[in-house]
């Protein structure tokens, strides 16, 4: 996990940014391709998994209860995995350490559920404020014994039940990691585990659930709901998995070259799977210039390069149908409508007060102190934004353990007329490593 002194910097833009870059690969992928290998018999291979803390977390608690997980010599980004096969995972001996990642928790809770496992989980400060249970009650129902700490928090013990109850789940909440949690839970629980999702949320988990050979349908009822299907006791194969950059890293680059006058960008092999990519339609329907290029399938996943050239936006009321489909971009979405022509309204965004931070009061906060003119709802903000002009910048922000406010405010920094200096880069290393680097490689100035 990141180190316990904080890394602070300042970001600003002498000029353009230029070039052409990767992106390190997709956050929620590379945990579920960890997690399937490690249960599917024989040796898996994964291409460009990401090496962020909190993958490597997912890897550490994996490798605890009894997969090999071996990164190739030689080759960065190239993993093998040796699974155990479904229900063979072990009995892990210490507290499984989550660091600052709600994907592994809620995921890995999911997994242990159905398996005769004890196993308790904890955090950081920012995963020890998260709810869990949201995840508490399906599995519960499927029998998992939970107790957490007060308000459903890390750290918590989780006591399996195996064999589990399969169970019909309509989730309260658009959350893909809760979904995922009772399908994971469902792999090991004999007979039919069905999630029923009114509103549709990243399918990383159907994708790859299916791609390894589990036996998974999902339709659509008549409201539109997606009703998802798995039978458990399936037996997974081991594969050979290529990670796509991941798009949600890529929104920092890709917003940094449309705000900053004259830049013009490539970000190369992107995934743009269709629960994930709204963000890139918000921003043209903004008047952003972004193409995509060399379309291709990767892996089972809709894949592209990104071209982005300087634009000048225009606010607008962010659609609410596809939240979920870029929940995690928000942040740095409202740099660019602190930038905009106008006024940018986004509601429906409750879920953002329960990310690593809460991202409403947190960004809300940030930009006004950067000089930003900034109202916070209670589901979402109104900004007014500058339309063109660089912000004040000047001010140092509190990135509080959330690695997504601190590149927004270091992308704020490049349009800026005064450095924005971020107290702690830090938490950037668990989902960006490199951050820094690839920001002054397309011309950013990092102190
Ligand atoms: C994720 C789902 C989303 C997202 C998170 C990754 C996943 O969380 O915010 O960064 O990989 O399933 P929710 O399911 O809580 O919306």
């Amino acid at each position: 996990m990141h180190g316990p002194s904080p890394r602070p910097a300042s970001f600003s833009a002498p000029g353009p940014l230029r070039g052409s870059t990767g992106v390190p690969g997709d956050k929620s992928i590379s945990h579920r391709s960890l997690m399937l290998s490690a249960l599917a018999v024989g040796e898996s291979r994964v291409e460009g998994l990401l090496t962020g803390e909190d993958v490597l977390a997912t890897a550490a608690a994996l490798r605890a209860m009894g997969a090999d997980i071996v990164r190739e010599s030689g080759a960065d980004d190239v993993w093998r995995i040796h699974g155990v096969g479904v229900g063979g995972l072990l009995q892990p001996e210490a507290a499984l350490d989550m660091g600052n990642s709600g994907t592994s928790t809620r995921l890995l809770m999911g997994l242990i559920a159905s398996h005769a496992i004890t196993a308790t989980f904890i955090g950081d400060a920012s995963l020890s404020k998260r709810p869990m249970n949201r995840v508490i009650e399906p599995l519960s129902l499927m029998g998992a014994e939970v107790t957490p700490s007060p308000g459903g928090r890390l750290p918590l013990m989780l006591r399996g039940l195996c064999p589990a109850v399969p169970i019909e789940y309509r989730l309260p909440v658009a959350s893909a990691q809760v979904k995922s949690a009772v399908l994971l839970a469902g792999l090991n629980t004999p007979g039919i585990t069905r999630v029923i999702e009114p509103i549709a949320t990243r399918d990383h988990s159907e994708r790859m659930l299916r791609g390894f050979g589990a036996e998974l349908t999902v339709e659509q009822d008549a409201d539109g709901a997606r009703i998802i299907s798995i039978r458990g006791e399936a037996e997974l194969k081991p594969q050979h998995i290529v990670v796509p950059g991941d798009p949600s890293s890529a929104a920092f680059p890709v917003v940094a070259a449309l705000l900053v006058p004259g830049s013009e960008i490539t970000v190369t092999n992107v995934g743009l799977n269709p629960t994930r990519a709204a963000l890139f339609d918000v921003l043209r329907t903004m008047g952003g210039d972004i193409s995509f290029i060399n379309t291709r399938e990767v892996g089972g996943e809709p894949v592209a390069d990104i071209v982005v050239r300087h634009s000048v936006l225009k606010g607008i009321e962010t659609p609410v149908e596809t939240v979920a489909s870029m929940v995690d971009e928000y942040p740095v979405l409202f740099v660019a409508a602190a930038l905009a022509e106008g006024r940018t309204v986004a509601r429906g965004l409750e879920e953002l007060r329960v990310k690593e931070s809460d991202r409403i009061a947190v960004m809300a906060e940030g930009l006004r102190a950067i000089g930003a003119r900034v109202e916070e709802l209670e589901d979402g903000l109104i900004i007014d934004g500058t339309g063109g002009d660089r912000l004040a910048g000047g001010a140092t922000i509190a990135a509080r353990l959330d690695h997504r406010i601190a590149m927004s405010f270091a992308v704020a920094g490049l349009v800026s007329k005064a450095a924005v200096t971020i107290d702690d880069m830090g938490p950037v290393a668990t989902s960006f490593p490199g951050f820094d680097a690839l920001m002054t490689g397309l011309g950013a100035t990092v102190a």
